[in-house]
């Protein structure tokens, strides 16, 4: 048994601070101490308390000015786009056919598609990030790469290959058919292999027939436990443009519900042209949403409203996503800080607690794997993110007037990002140190 422990204040949720009182759902430890037994974790006590029990010979690392949270999750993501972040000036549709369809190309080249999943991997880690539903390009060998480097470094990614057939390049559309056996086969290949989960992706309703959706509705059913992600309602032009391309279709989500794409494990990133039958239709169905706050202020999308998404009576599932590359930020605590100036433009304080849950416990929920992951607690994957709160002079010095973990964790989000990630533990090994001479490492 592969054992070690590691001490320092952390924190987790055991409920959801948008339907409960801060207090009730964060659970906090000024000083705990949490054992990890191949790869889960075995106890977390405060350390006062399991320090008397620890065996001299297990391995422990003590972190005293940090914060050890769950892993972050990204909900929405798309690796070939890490080249083109930051493409100038578009709206949604005009930067897809600018840029997107441009760089995702060049993943026809497996070569090029295993040194950006490289990279990739690398700076999900080292923005603390454990678990990510990835978009690939239509290419299958985007796939592959993807997943062999995240099977190396032992994390989660949920991925697929992007399924197009209409309104893209010749070189990136698929055909229905084509689309469903490669998915198929993927499916076959990777799905539930050590941490690797398969998502079906079909891009958009606009870059998919009917009769493609369908199919990927029908590939869904056949495999129970995979996973679907598209775009919705992300931009009122392509809103107006679903309404001229299924005019038989009540809304935009109505699209998807009649292909069978909703449900548990659908996840729809944007959503942010919502009314309150399609919040309704999420909740009722169990499909999630991806809140991706970075993306919409970056090609002007919208504001994503979500105290609508989170109402009492019928709250639907939100994880927090980066969109890569619309979005323009790998790091979470970056995620969160434009997330609260999202939500204060749409009249509402989004607090602290509210933040680091979405980027927690709260993805995990979405991602419907809330029982093995985003928590630290007895039994779940020790997929661990050491916060450092001395990482830059500001951040010091602002956290040194922090009264309470509340404004500790809201400073933040305020000024977090990469340089506040100074380990990521993946199934108990610790991957990525920010000091150590070769930051990343693959567990042995
Ligand atoms: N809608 C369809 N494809 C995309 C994409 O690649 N990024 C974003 N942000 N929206 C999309
Ligand atoms: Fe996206």
């Amino acid at each position: 048994m592969k054992q070690r422990a590691i001490r320092g204040p952390a924190m987790t949720f055991r409920g959801d601070p948008f339907l409960l009182a801060a207090g009730e759902a964060l659970h906090y430890w000024p000083d705990a101490l949490i054992r990890i037994e191949d790869g889960r974790i075995a106890s977390v006590e405060d350390a006062e308390q399991g320090l008397e029990s620890l065996p001299a010979d297990v391995p422990l690392t003590h972190y005293p000015d940090a914060l050890i949270c769950p892993g972050f999750i990204d909900a929405h993501v798309h690796y070939p786009q890490m080249q083109m972040i930051g493409a100038f000036g578009a709206e949604l549709l005009e930067w897809l056919e600018r840029y997107t369809f441009v760089a995702e190309q060049d993943f026809a080249d497996a070569e090029h598609a295993r040194d950006v999943a490289g990279r990739f991997l690398r700076e999900l880690l080292r923005a603390g990030t454990t678990t990510a539903a990835v978009y690939c390009t239509v290419h299958p060998q985007s796939v592959d790469a993807l997943f062999e480097e995240s099977e190396r470094f032992n994390t989660r990614m949920i991925a697929g290959k992007v399924l197009m057939d209409r309104n893209a390049p010749a070189e990136l559309t698929d055909t229905a058919e084509t689309g469903y056996a490669q998915s198929k086969a993927l499916i076959e290949k990777w799905h539930g292999r050590g941490r690797q989960l398969y998502c079906i992706t079909p891009r958009f309703a606009p870059s998919s027939t009917e009769a493609q959706l369908e199919a990927a509705g029908r590939l869904w059913r056949e495999h129970p436990g995979t996973y679907v992600q598209t775009h919705l309602c992300e931009n009122q032009g392509e809103v107006e443009w679903v309404r001229e391309l299924f005019p038989d279709r009540s809304s935009y989500l109505d699209v998807y519900d009649h292909a069978g794409l909703t449900g548990p494990r659908a996840i729809f990133g944007h959503a942010v042209h919502m009314d309150e039958t399609d919040f309704d239709c999420c909740h009722r169905t169990g499909s999630a949403l991806a809140h991706c706050p970075t993306s919409n202020l970056f090609l002007g999308s919208g504001l994503f409203r979500m105290l609508d998404a989170k109402k009492v009576e019928r709250p639907v599932r939100v994880g927090l996503g980066t969109d890569i590359g619309a979005g323009t930020s790998f790091s979470q605590l970056r995620s969160l800080g434009e997330a609260y100036k999202v939500a204060k433009l749409g009249g509402h304080a989004l607090t602290p607690e509210q933040g680091f849950y979405l980027a927690t416990r709260g993805g995990a929920e979405a991602l419907r794997l809330d029982d093995k992951i985003g928590s630290i607690a007895p039994g779940y994957e020790a997929d661990l993110v050491v916060l450092d709160l001395k990482a830059t002079p500001l951040l010091d010095f602002r956290l040194s007037y922090a009264r309470d973990l509340a404004e500790t964790l809201f400073v933040l989000m305020t000024l977090g990002d990469d340089r506040a990630i100074r380990t990521t533990y993946i199934a108990g090994e610790p991957v990525y140190e920010r000091d150590r001479v070769e930051s990343f490492v693959y567990p042995a």
